[in-house]
């Protein structure tokens, strides 16, 4: 079930994702050649908790850290770690909170350093195909406009898209419906109507959609071993369109 939101809750959303956003701006300008993810997992908990928020991944079914730090081939929930990053390296960090009572989630691709030709257009790739799904988001269109946006635009350029994870509602939960697949015909799936809030989220790959689980039970990777990027924005539905919740000050 759908849960719509009132402008007032939208705006208790938009509070806790702009936190969001706002702590992955600082981890990302402590991403260089060197740094570990072990310490960006530190900080963001540090950075949530001085904010009087929660983070929202730790516990959640049982994920044991606050942040998901997934390197190179690693799609998603890659686990924070003590090893440095190297010049060359992609970094997806995703980050989520819960900030009286509502939860915020995004997540950005960077580079460590400077990094090869393929990896420059994967993110860019994958943070514009986020942008193609986000400009369906509006009142009248369907959910799989979204997906189909995003898949097109990842699909122009030889990428491809992961499809067994998923984007989600959110609100009071962490994941709500509806899911949001990031790949499918247009037209299709529940009509979009003001109040409805989602994270999009598109993992992009470099070679094949396919991913395997490690045996961490949470460490998803390319089954080809090729990079993989993955950006999320919170979007609400609104009579005006689509309004990005998690952006840093309004821009993103
Ligand atoms: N953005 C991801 C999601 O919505 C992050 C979840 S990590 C988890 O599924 F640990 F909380 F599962
Ligand atoms: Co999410």
């Amino acid at each position: 079930m759908v849960i719509l939101k009132s402008p007032n809750e939208i705006e208790k959303i938009r509070q806790s994702n702009v936190i969001v956003a706002e702590i992955l701006e600082i981890l990302q300008q402590e991403v260089e050649p060197g740094t570990n993810t072990m310490e960006l997992d530190q900080i963001s908990e540090e950075l949530a908790l001085d904010s009087d928020a929660k983070p929202a991944f730790k516990g959640y079914r049982g994920y044991p850290y606050s942040l998901c730090a997934s390197v190179n081939q690693q799609v998603v929930h890659g686990f924070p770690s003590k090893h440095p990053l190297k010049e060359g390296d992609i970094l997806s960090m995703d980050f989520g909170i819960s900030y009286q009572g509502y939860y915020g989630d995004a997540a950005i691709t960077v580079p460590v350093g400077k990094v090869s030709p393929v990896a420059q257009q994967l993110m860019a790739t994958t943070k514009e195909a986020l942008f193609s799904g986000i400009e369906q988001a509006a009142p009248g269109k369907r959910l799989s406009d979204i997906s189909h946006a995003i898949q097109s635009r990842a699909e122009a350029v030889g990428f491809s898209v992961v499809r067994q994870f998923v984007g989600h509602g959110i609100g009071k939960a962490l994941h709500e419906d509806p899911q949001v697949p990031n790949y499918g015909k247009p037209g299709l799936g529940i009509r979009l109507k003001p109040g409805m809030v989602i994270a999009i989220e598109p993992m992009v790959n470099a070679g094949g959609y396919e991913v395997k689980t490690l045996d961490d039970g949470w460490t998803t990777v390319t089954k080809d071993g090729s990079l993989s990027a993955h950006f999320e924005h919170t979007v609400a539905i609104t009579e005006e369109g689509p309004v990005i919740l998690s952006a840093a000050n309004g821009s993103q």
